[in-house]
């Protein structure tokens, strides 16, 4: 190796090396930090908050490893908008069946309509959020975690019905929760 090179060099290169092993493994300390601490305190502020759905779920975006507590928010409110967005497509097909029970139908029509809803509704919640309009961003994040308990609440009103949508439903209410939580943090 480097026959040519200097003891001098070889140490620049290895003192370059270790520099940045220890940048990284710095970073991804503070990241793991910022996300358990932060998952902590929202769930302690709230106790419909799982601790560990709320690490699971910031993780798995790389970004949350070098967030501040800001950008975490805006993490779990894209998270939010993603999941319910997929959410609503998925009542859509579920709608397309041909047998369905009148109130099946009924209620997964209900829930259809608050998806519809809570999309452009984070859209604009994010929105609000980068202005720093916390207030705004709060009532809209508000309206979404009502419609995914409304939704849910909805089929049990006929005793023979089983949620199609249960854990859906759970997913997005924790994390919109916890993006009101992280939101509540900031004002
Ligand atoms: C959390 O759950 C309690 C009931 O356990 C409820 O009264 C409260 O409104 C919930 N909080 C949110 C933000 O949904
Ligand atoms: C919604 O988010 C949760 C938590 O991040 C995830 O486990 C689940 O797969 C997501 N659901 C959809 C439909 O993307």
């Amino acid at each position: 190796m480097w026959p040519n090179s200097s003891p001098f060099s070889i140490h620049l290169f290895l003192s370059f090396f270790f520099f940045f092993l220890f940048v990284c493994s710095f970073h991804g300390i503070t990241g793991h930090n910022i996300v358990h601490e932060t998952c902590k305190k929202c769930a302690q502020n709230d106790p419909n908050i799982s601790h560990n759905f709320c690490v699971t779920s910031l993780q798995a975006d790389a970004k949350s490893q070098c967030a501040n507590l800001g950008e975490l928010g805006m993490i779990s409110m894209k998270l939010t908008r993603e999941n319910v967005t997929k959410t609503r497509s998925y009542i859509k097909d579920l709608l397309k069946k041909k047998k369905l029970d009148p109130f099946m139908r009924a209620c997964l029509h209900d829930c259809f309509d608050l998806y519809s809803d809570a999309v452009p509704t984070l859209k604009q919640a994010m929105k609000d959020y980068k202005a720093k309009q916390y207030e705004d961003a709060n009532i809209g994040v508000s309206s979404v975690v009502d419609a995914c308990t409304t939704c849910e609440d909805g089929f049990k009103e006929n005793q023979g019905a089983v949620s199609p949508l249960t854990k859906r439903n759970y997913d997005a209410f924790q994390l919109s929760v916890i993006s009101l939580s992280i939101i509540n943090m900031l004002k």
